[in-house]
Protein backbone atom coordinates (compact mmCIF):
# COMPACT_ATOMS: atom_id res chain seq x y z
CA UNK A 1 0.00 0.00 0.00
CA UNK A 2 3.28 2.51 -0.71
CA UNK A 3 1.51 5.18 -3.16
CA UNK A 4 2.74 8.94 -4.00
CA UNK A 5 0.41 11.17 -4.77
CA UNK A 6 0.26 10.02 -8.56
CA UNK A 7 0.28 6.07 -7.86
CA UNK A 8 -2.17 4.63 -5.84
CA UNK A 9 -1.60 0.92 -4.31
CA UNK A 10 -3.83 -1.76 -3.88
CA UNK A 11 -3.78 -4.65 -1.82
CA UNK A 12 -1.37 -7.74 -2.08
CA UNK A 13 -4.70 -10.03 -2.04
CA UNK A 14 -7.92 -10.73 -1.01
CA UNK A 15 -7.46 -12.21 2.19
CA UNK A 16 -4.72 -8.80 2.56
CA UNK A 17 -7.61 -6.69 2.18
CA UNK A 18 -9.66 -8.67 4.98
CA UNK A 19 -7.49 -8.88 7.03
CA UNK A 20 -5.89 -5.02 7.28
CA UNK A 21 -10.12 -4.05 7.43
CA UNK A 22 -10.74 -6.74 10.20
CA UNK A 23 -7.38 -5.50 11.79
CA UNK A 24 -8.84 -2.04 12.00
CA UNK A 25 -11.81 -2.86 13.10
CA UNK A 26 -10.48 -5.51 15.41
CA UNK A 27 -8.63 -3.47 18.23
CA UNK A 28 -9.11 -1.90 22.12
CA UNK A 29 -13.01 -1.03 20.61
CA UNK A 30 -13.96 -4.76 21.19
CA UNK A 31 -11.45 -5.80 24.22
CA UNK A 32 -12.04 -2.45 26.27
CA UNK A 33 -14.53 -0.45 24.89
CA UNK A 34 -16.69 -2.76 24.77
CA UNK A 35 -17.26 -4.65 27.72
CA UNK A 36 -17.39 -1.29 30.14
CA UNK A 37 -19.93 0.10 27.05
CA UNK A 38 -21.94 -3.15 28.00
CA UNK A 39 -21.03 -3.39 31.64
CA UNK A 40 -22.50 1.03 31.93
CA UNK A 41 -25.49 -0.16 29.86
CA UNK A 42 -27.14 -3.01 31.30
CA UNK A 43 -25.31 -5.80 30.21
CA UNK A 44 -27.19 -8.17 27.90
CA UNK A 45 -29.95 -5.56 26.77
CA UNK A 46 -26.89 -3.79 25.64
CA UNK A 47 -25.66 -6.58 23.86
CA UNK A 48 -28.68 -7.43 22.25
CA UNK A 49 -29.41 -3.82 20.65
CA UNK A 50 -25.89 -4.15 19.75
CA UNK A 51 -26.36 -6.73 17.41
CA UNK A 52 -29.33 -5.69 15.77
CA UNK A 53 -27.42 -2.18 15.01
CA UNK A 54 -24.64 -4.51 13.36
CA UNK A 55 -27.16 -5.75 11.58
CA UNK A 56 -28.91 -3.90 10.33
CA UNK A 57 -27.07 -0.42 10.73
CA UNK A 58 -23.20 -1.23 10.39
CA UNK A 59 -23.36 -3.12 7.82
CA UNK A 60 -25.22 -1.48 5.15
CA UNK A 61 -22.95 1.28 6.25
CA UNK A 62 -20.19 -0.67 6.09
CA UNK A 63 -20.89 -1.38 2.27
CA UNK A 64 -21.43 2.00 1.29
CA UNK A 65 -18.23 2.72 2.42
CA UNK A 66 -16.64 0.59 0.22
CA UNK A 67 -18.46 0.85 -2.99
CA UNK A 68 -17.80 4.80 -2.55
CA UNK A 69 -14.21 3.93 -1.96
CA UNK A 70 -12.95 1.14 -4.12
CA UNK A 71 -15.51 3.22 -6.80
CA UNK A 72 -13.42 7.12 -6.65
CA UNK A 73 -10.10 5.33 -5.64
CA UNK A 74 -10.29 8.33 -3.23
CA UNK A 75 -9.79 9.74 0.74
CA UNK A 76 -13.07 10.41 2.02
CA UNK A 77 -12.38 14.30 0.98
CA UNK A 78 -11.91 13.16 -2.81
CA UNK A 79 -14.29 10.50 -2.49
CA UNK A 80 -17.38 12.71 -1.91
CA UNK A 81 -16.30 15.30 -4.49
CA UNK A 82 -15.76 12.89 -7.33
CA UNK A 83 -19.25 11.78 -7.22
CA UNK A 84 -20.73 15.10 -6.66
CA UNK A 85 -18.12 17.14 -7.88
CA UNK A 86 -17.97 20.89 -6.32
CA UNK A 87 -20.74 20.42 -3.97
CA UNK A 88 -21.12 21.09 -0.07
CA UNK A 89 -20.55 16.77 0.37
CA UNK A 90 -16.68 17.09 0.39
CA UNK A 91 -17.07 18.67 4.28
CA UNK A 92 -18.88 15.27 5.01
CA UNK A 93 -15.12 14.10 4.14
CA UNK A 94 -13.81 16.67 5.79
CA UNK A 95 -15.14 16.01 8.97
CA UNK A 96 -14.92 12.35 9.10
CA UNK A 97 -11.00 13.18 8.33
CA UNK A 98 -11.18 15.63 11.76
CA UNK A 99 -12.96 12.94 13.80
CA UNK A 100 -10.30 10.46 12.39
CA UNK A 101 -7.73 12.85 13.55
CA UNK A 102 -9.21 13.38 17.35
CA UNK A 103 -10.25 9.13 18.05
CA UNK A 104 -6.52 8.83 16.93
CA UNK A 105 -5.16 11.08 19.22
CA UNK A 106 -7.10 9.79 22.46
CA UNK A 107 -7.15 5.97 21.32
CA UNK A 108 -3.50 6.32 21.41
CA UNK A 109 -3.77 7.01 24.87
CA UNK A 110 -5.36 4.33 25.99
CA UNK A 111 -2.96 2.02 23.58
CA UNK A 112 -0.07 3.43 25.24
CA UNK A 113 -1.36 2.41 28.55
CA UNK A 114 -1.90 -1.64 27.18
CA UNK A 115 1.48 -1.25 26.12
CA UNK A 116 2.34 -0.39 30.29
CA UNK A 117 0.50 -3.14 30.84
CA UNK A 118 2.74 -5.36 29.81
CA UNK A 119 5.93 -4.32 31.69
CA UNK A 120 3.77 -3.80 34.29
CA UNK A 121 1.91 -7.14 34.15
CA UNK A 122 5.17 -8.75 34.05
CA UNK A 123 6.79 -7.12 36.94
CA UNK A 124 4.10 -7.87 39.51
CA UNK A 125 3.34 -4.20 39.58
CA UNK A 126 -0.34 -4.48 41.77
CA UNK A 127 -0.41 -0.39 41.33
CA UNK A 128 -4.39 0.07 40.46
CA UNK A 129 -5.55 1.17 36.96
CA UNK A 130 -6.33 4.83 38.49
CA UNK A 131 -3.54 5.05 40.32
CA UNK A 132 -1.40 4.03 37.28
CA UNK A 133 -3.04 6.43 34.71
CA UNK A 134 -3.18 9.44 37.35
CA UNK A 135 0.77 10.11 36.35
CA UNK A 136 1.36 11.99 33.61
CA UNK A 137 4.90 10.48 33.55
CA UNK A 138 3.81 7.24 32.73
CA UNK A 139 0.66 7.94 30.56
CA UNK A 140 2.42 11.00 28.08
CA UNK A 141 5.85 9.00 27.20
CA UNK A 142 3.46 5.91 26.48
CA UNK A 143 1.01 7.71 23.77
CA UNK A 144 4.26 9.40 22.49
CA UNK A 145 6.24 6.22 22.03
CA UNK A 146 2.12 4.54 20.55
CA UNK A 147 2.29 7.62 18.17
CA UNK A 148 5.41 6.91 17.01
CA UNK A 149 5.38 3.37 16.37
CA UNK A 150 2.20 3.83 14.45
CA UNK A 151 4.12 6.15 11.85
CA UNK A 152 7.02 3.78 11.87
CA UNK A 153 4.78 1.11 10.54
CA UNK A 154 3.01 3.69 8.49
CA UNK A 155 6.32 4.31 6.73
CA UNK A 156 7.70 1.26 6.30
CA UNK A 157 4.63 0.05 4.31
CA UNK A 158 1.60 -1.44 5.93
CA UNK A 159 2.37 -4.60 3.40
CA UNK A 160 5.48 -6.25 4.29
CA UNK A 161 5.09 -5.13 7.89
CA UNK A 162 1.98 -5.10 9.68
CA UNK A 163 0.19 -7.51 7.43
CA UNK A 164 2.73 -10.22 7.82
CA UNK A 165 2.74 -9.77 11.88
CA UNK A 166 -0.89 -9.98 11.91
CA UNK A 167 -1.54 -12.63 9.92
CA UNK A 168 0.63 -14.15 12.96
CA UNK A 169 -0.48 -12.82 15.94
CA UNK A 170 -4.46 -12.35 15.32
CA UNK A 171 -4.87 -15.57 15.58
CA UNK A 172 -2.50 -15.93 18.50
CA UNK A 173 -4.92 -13.53 20.37
CA UNK A 174 -7.61 -15.65 19.20
CA UNK A 175 -6.60 -18.57 21.15
CA UNK A 176 -5.00 -16.78 24.19
CA UNK A 177 -8.69 -15.37 24.44
CA UNK A 178 -10.37 -19.02 24.33
CA UNK A 179 -8.18 -19.85 26.78
CA UNK A 180 -9.45 -17.17 28.90
CA UNK A 181 -13.34 -17.20 28.23
CA UNK A 182 -12.55 -21.01 29.56
CA UNK A 183 -10.90 -19.94 33.02
CA UNK A 184 -13.71 -16.83 33.46
CA UNK A 185 -16.40 -19.45 33.35
CA UNK A 186 -15.12 -21.55 35.20
CA UNK A 187 -14.71 -19.04 38.41
CA UNK A 188 -16.89 -19.70 41.05
CA UNK A 189 -19.57 -17.11 40.53
CA UNK A 190 -19.15 -16.88 36.95
CA UNK A 191 -23.09 -17.56 36.32
CA UNK A 192 -24.39 -14.46 37.66
CA UNK A 193 -21.68 -12.87 35.02
CA UNK A 194 -23.24 -14.40 32.28
CA UNK A 195 -26.61 -14.16 33.17
CA UNK A 196 -25.85 -10.32 33.33
CA UNK A 197 -24.22 -10.48 30.11
CA UNK A 198 -26.61 -13.05 28.59
CA UNK A 199 -30.13 -12.67 29.89
CA UNK A 200 -31.44 -9.16 28.75
CA UNK A 201 -33.30 -7.30 31.09
CA UNK A 202 -35.13 -4.61 28.51
CA UNK A 203 -36.20 -2.75 31.64
CA UNK A 204 -33.13 -1.17 31.53
CA UNK A 205 -32.54 -0.11 27.95
CA UNK A 206 -33.06 4.10 28.20
CA UNK A 207 -32.14 6.67 24.89
CA UNK A 208 -28.72 6.64 26.61
CA UNK A 209 -28.84 2.72 25.50
CA UNK A 210 -29.67 3.09 22.20
CA UNK A 211 -26.76 5.73 21.67
CA UNK A 212 -24.36 3.87 22.87
CA UNK A 213 -25.18 1.09 21.27
CA UNK A 214 -25.06 2.45 17.83
CA UNK A 215 -22.05 4.36 18.53
CA UNK A 216 -20.29 1.56 19.94
CA UNK A 217 -21.45 -0.49 16.59
CA UNK A 218 -19.70 1.99 14.12
CA UNK A 219 -16.42 2.61 16.70
CA UNK A 220 -15.82 -1.06 16.38
CA UNK A 221 -16.73 -1.52 12.69
CA UNK A 222 -14.27 1.76 12.08
CA UNK A 223 -17.27 3.43 9.97
CA UNK A 224 -18.58 6.96 10.06
CA UNK A 225 -15.72 8.96 9.26
CA UNK A 226 -14.04 7.29 6.43
CA UNK A 227 -11.55 4.73 6.99
CA UNK A 228 -13.37 2.06 4.93
CA UNK A 229 -14.26 4.39 2.17
CA UNK A 230 -10.14 4.67 2.41
CA UNK A 231 -9.57 1.08 2.78
CA UNK A 232 -12.15 0.52 0.11
CA UNK A 233 -10.10 2.61 -2.41
CA UNK A 234 -7.03 0.48 -2.26
CA UNK A 235 -9.72 -2.54 -2.97
CA UNK A 236 -9.59 -4.59 -6.42
CA UNK A 237 -12.83 -4.64 -8.44
CA UNK A 238 -12.40 -8.56 -8.31
CA UNK A 239 -12.88 -8.18 -4.90
CA UNK A 240 -16.28 -9.06 -3.01
CA UNK A 241 -17.46 -5.48 -1.28
CA UNK A 242 -20.51 -7.73 0.30
CA UNK A 243 -19.05 -10.84 1.32
CA UNK A 244 -15.87 -9.01 2.60
CA UNK A 245 -18.00 -6.50 4.75
CA UNK A 246 -19.88 -9.58 6.33
CA UNK A 247 -16.45 -11.08 7.23
CA UNK A 248 -14.82 -8.26 8.17
CA UNK A 249 -18.26 -7.32 10.55
CA UNK A 250 -18.56 -11.16 11.99
CA UNK A 251 -14.99 -11.54 13.42
CA UNK A 252 -15.11 -7.73 14.59
CA UNK A 253 -18.45 -9.29 16.50
CA UNK A 254 -17.50 -12.13 17.34
CA UNK A 255 -14.34 -10.67 19.60
CA UNK A 256 -16.32 -8.09 21.31
CA UNK A 257 -18.87 -10.69 22.43
CA UNK A 258 -16.13 -13.15 23.46
CA UNK A 259 -14.17 -10.10 25.42
CA UNK A 260 -17.89 -10.22 27.07
CA UNK A 261 -17.22 -13.76 28.09
CA UNK A 262 -13.96 -13.17 29.69
CA UNK A 263 -14.80 -10.14 31.60
CA UNK A 264 -18.18 -10.49 33.47
CA UNK A 265 -18.02 -13.58 34.94
CA UNK A 266 -14.50 -12.92 36.45
CA UNK A 267 -16.34 -9.57 37.44
CA UNK A 268 -18.89 -10.68 39.16
CA UNK A 269 -16.42 -13.65 41.19
CA UNK A 270 -13.88 -10.90 41.96
CA UNK A 271 -17.00 -8.85 43.16
CA UNK A 272 -16.57 -5.58 41.06
CA UNK A 273 -19.43 -3.46 39.49
CA UNK A 274 -19.81 -3.92 36.11
CA UNK A 275 -20.26 -0.02 35.37
CA UNK A 276 -16.16 1.00 36.36
CA UNK A 277 -16.27 2.86 33.22
CA UNK A 278 -12.73 2.56 30.97
CA UNK A 279 -10.87 1.23 33.69
CA UNK A 280 -12.83 -1.95 33.90
CA UNK A 281 -10.74 -4.77 31.49
CA UNK A 282 -7.48 -3.57 33.06
CA UNK A 283 -9.13 -4.13 36.66
CA UNK A 284 -10.58 -7.05 35.88
CA UNK A 285 -7.94 -9.33 33.75
CA UNK A 286 -5.43 -9.54 36.44
CA UNK A 287 -7.71 -11.61 38.40
CA UNK A 288 -8.37 -13.91 36.02
CA UNK A 289 -4.42 -13.58 35.07
CA UNK A 290 -3.81 -14.51 38.99
CA UNK A 291 -6.28 -17.85 38.70
CA UNK A 292 -3.78 -19.04 36.12
CA UNK A 293 -0.25 -21.05 35.95
CA UNK A 294 2.36 -18.73 34.77
CA UNK A 295 -0.20 -15.75 35.18
CA UNK A 296 2.01 -12.94 34.74
CA UNK A 297 3.73 -14.57 31.50
CA UNK A 298 -0.07 -15.24 30.09
CA UNK A 299 -1.24 -11.56 31.24
CA UNK A 300 2.18 -9.96 29.33
CA UNK A 301 1.10 -11.56 26.45
CA UNK A 302 -2.00 -10.82 26.57
CA UNK A 303 -1.68 -6.97 26.71
CA UNK A 304 1.14 -7.94 24.13
CA UNK A 305 -1.52 -9.15 21.84
CA UNK A 306 -3.98 -6.42 22.81
CA UNK A 307 -0.93 -3.44 21.34
CA UNK A 308 -0.87 -5.52 18.53
CA UNK A 309 -4.82 -5.43 17.65
CA UNK A 310 -4.88 -1.46 18.76
CA UNK A 311 -1.23 -1.06 16.54
CA UNK A 312 -3.68 -2.34 13.77
CA UNK A 313 -6.35 0.28 14.47
CA UNK A 314 -4.57 2.88 14.40
CA UNK A 315 -2.62 2.78 11.19
CA UNK A 316 -5.85 2.72 9.75
CA UNK A 317 -6.65 5.88 11.64
CA UNK A 318 -3.60 7.66 10.51
CA UNK A 319 -3.62 6.39 7.09
CA UNK A 320 -7.32 8.02 7.06
CA UNK A 321 -5.71 10.94 7.27
CA UNK A 322 -2.62 10.28 6.18
CA UNK A 323 -4.41 9.54 2.64
CA UNK A 324 -5.92 13.22 2.56
CA UNK A 325 -2.99 15.18 3.07
CA UNK A 326 -1.40 13.47 -0.09
CA UNK A 327 -4.77 13.03 -2.37
CA UNK A 328 -5.88 16.58 -1.52
CA UNK A 329 -2.97 18.90 -0.34
CA UNK A 330 0.19 16.62 -2.73
CA UNK A 331 1.83 16.68 0.57
CA UNK A 332 4.53 13.97 0.62
CA UNK A 333 3.56 10.87 2.56
CA UNK A 334 6.78 10.58 4.17
CA UNK A 335 6.05 14.57 5.50
CA UNK A 336 2.35 13.63 6.11
CA UNK A 337 2.47 11.04 8.23
CA UNK A 338 4.99 13.26 10.69
CA UNK A 339 2.23 16.04 10.57
CA UNK A 340 -0.60 13.70 11.63
CA UNK A 341 1.23 12.37 14.74
CA UNK A 342 2.52 15.85 15.80
CA UNK A 343 -1.28 17.02 16.03
CA UNK A 344 -2.36 13.64 17.22
CA UNK A 345 0.75 13.68 19.96
CA UNK A 346 -0.60 17.27 21.14
CA UNK A 347 -4.37 16.42 20.97
CA UNK A 348 -3.62 13.49 22.90
CA UNK A 349 -2.04 15.47 25.68
CA UNK A 350 -5.20 16.62 27.58
CA UNK A 351 -6.72 13.28 27.45
CA UNK A 352 -3.40 11.36 28.91
CA UNK A 353 -3.34 13.85 31.71
CA UNK A 354 -6.89 13.79 32.30
CA UNK A 355 -7.12 10.29 34.20
CA UNK A 356 -6.13 11.68 37.50
CA UNK A 357 -3.11 14.14 36.19
CA UNK A 358 -4.71 17.30 36.26
CA UNK A 359 -8.03 17.41 38.66
CA UNK A 360 -10.31 19.53 35.55
CA UNK A 361 -9.43 17.86 33.22
CA UNK A 362 -10.76 14.85 34.93
CA UNK A 363 -13.86 16.42 35.81
CA UNK A 364 -14.83 18.75 33.14
CA UNK A 365 -16.51 21.72 33.87
CA UNK A 366 -20.59 21.83 32.18
CA UNK A 367 -20.27 17.90 30.38
CA UNK A 368 -18.90 16.45 34.01
CA UNK A 369 -16.99 13.87 32.04
CA UNK A 370 -13.30 13.69 32.03
CA UNK A 371 -11.29 15.13 28.81
CA UNK A 372 -10.84 11.59 27.84
CA UNK A 373 -14.60 10.59 28.38
CA UNK A 374 -15.66 13.61 26.27
CA UNK A 375 -13.39 12.92 23.05
CA UNK A 376 -14.81 9.25 23.02
CA UNK A 377 -18.50 11.11 23.58
CA UNK A 378 -17.84 13.17 21.07
CA UNK A 379 -16.16 11.67 18.19
CA UNK A 380 -16.45 7.99 19.20
CA UNK A 381 -20.29 8.03 19.36
CA UNK A 382 -21.79 11.40 17.89
CA UNK A 383 -19.62 12.10 15.00
CA UNK A 384 -19.31 8.74 13.96
CA UNK A 385 -23.15 8.55 14.26
CA UNK A 386 -23.69 12.01 12.50
CA UNK A 387 -21.06 10.74 9.65
CA UNK A 388 -23.08 7.42 9.54
CA UNK A 389 -26.35 9.19 8.79
CA UNK A 390 -24.27 11.65 5.77
CA UNK A 391 -22.76 8.71 4.04
CA UNK A 392 -26.39 6.19 3.88
CA UNK A 393 -28.03 9.65 2.76
CA UNK A 394 -24.98 9.67 -0.16
CA UNK A 395 -25.08 6.49 -1.29
CA UNK A 396 -28.87 6.27 -1.23
CA UNK A 397 -29.89 9.37 -2.72
CA UNK A 398 -27.58 11.15 -4.25
CA UNK A 399 -24.95 8.48 -6.11
CA UNK A 400 -26.67 7.03 -9.06
CA UNK A 401 -28.68 3.74 -7.95
CA UNK A 402 -27.17 2.02 -11.72
CA UNK A 403 -23.85 3.43 -10.92
CA UNK A 404 -23.87 1.97 -7.00
CA UNK A 405 -25.19 -1.32 -7.87
CA UNK A 406 -22.51 -1.91 -11.33
CA UNK A 407 -19.99 -0.93 -9.19
CA UNK A 408 -20.70 -3.69 -6.23
CA UNK A 409 -21.86 -6.25 -9.18
CA UNK A 410 -18.19 -5.91 -10.22
CA UNK A 411 -17.25 -9.44 -7.59
CA UNK A 412 -20.88 -10.01 -6.53
CA UNK A 413 -22.56 -10.58 -9.74
CA UNK A 414 -25.64 -11.78 -7.59
CA UNK A 415 -25.90 -8.02 -5.97
CA UNK A 416 -28.78 -7.03 -8.17
CA UNK A 417 -31.15 -9.16 -5.57
CA UNK A 418 -29.57 -7.47 -2.66
CA UNK A 419 -29.93 -4.58 -4.11
CA UNK A 420 -33.12 -3.32 -3.03
CA UNK A 421 -32.92 -4.39 0.77
CA UNK A 422 -29.88 -2.84 0.69
CA UNK A 423 -30.74 0.26 -0.76
CA UNK A 424 -33.89 0.36 1.35
CA UNK A 425 -31.86 0.23 4.60
CA UNK A 426 -29.47 3.16 3.15
CA UNK A 427 -32.61 5.40 2.14
CA UNK A 428 -35.02 5.30 4.71
CA UNK A 429 -33.94 2.72 7.72
CA UNK A 430 -29.96 3.98 8.67
CA UNK A 431 -30.95 8.01 8.38
CA UNK A 432 -34.09 7.85 10.13
CA UNK A 433 -32.85 5.61 12.67
CA UNK A 434 -29.82 7.08 13.45
CA UNK A 435 -31.27 10.68 13.67
CA UNK A 436 -33.91 9.73 15.95
CA UNK A 437 -31.46 8.12 18.56
CA UNK A 438 -29.19 11.20 18.06
CA UNK A 439 -32.44 13.70 18.69
CA UNK A 440 -33.52 11.98 21.87
CA UNK A 441 -29.65 12.21 22.81
CA UNK A 442 -29.52 16.01 21.63
CA UNK A 443 -33.31 16.50 23.83
CA UNK A 444 -31.61 14.33 26.80
CA UNK A 445 -28.53 16.96 26.97
CA UNK A 446 -30.65 20.14 26.32
CA UNK A 447 -32.60 18.91 29.79
CA UNK A 448 -30.44 17.81 31.92
N1 LIG B 1 -12.42 -0.06 15.23
C1 LIG B 1 -11.29 0.16 16.05
C2 LIG B 1 -11.49 -0.55 17.37
O1 LIG B 1 -12.50 -1.18 17.57
C3 LIG B 1 -10.99 1.63 16.24
C4 LIG B 1 -10.93 2.34 14.95
C5 LIG B 1 -10.00 2.22 13.98
C6 LIG B 1 -11.87 3.25 14.44
N2 LIG B 1 -10.32 2.99 12.90
C7 LIG B 1 -11.46 3.62 13.15
C8 LIG B 1 -13.05 3.76 14.97
C9 LIG B 1 -12.22 4.49 12.40
C10 LIG B 1 -13.79 4.63 14.20
C11 LIG B 1 -13.41 4.98 12.93
O2 LIG B 1 -10.66 -0.52 18.22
Amino acid sequence: MSSSPSERGEWSSKTGFILAAAGSAIGLGNIWRFPYTAGENGGAAFLFLYLLCILFIGLPVMIAELSIGRHTRKDPVGAFDAIRPGSAWRLVGFIGVFTGLCILAYYCVIAGVTVGYIAKTLSGNTTSFTDYTASPMVTIPLLLLFIVITVLVVQGGVRNGIERWAKILMPVLFVLMIVLIIRSVTLEGASRGLSFYLKPDFSKITGKTFLAALGQAFFSLSLGMGAMITYGSYLSKRDNIVTSGILVSFFDTLIAVMAGLIIFPALFFAGKNPDAGPGLVFEVLPVIFAKLPGGALIGASFFLLLSVAALTSTISLLEVVTAYLVDEKHILRRKAVWIVAAIAFIFGLPSAMSMGAVEWLGELPLVGMSFFGFMDWLFGNVMLAVGAVFISIFFGWIWKRAKSTAEIEQGCPNYGAWAPVILFLLRFFCPIAIAIVLFFKFRELIAG
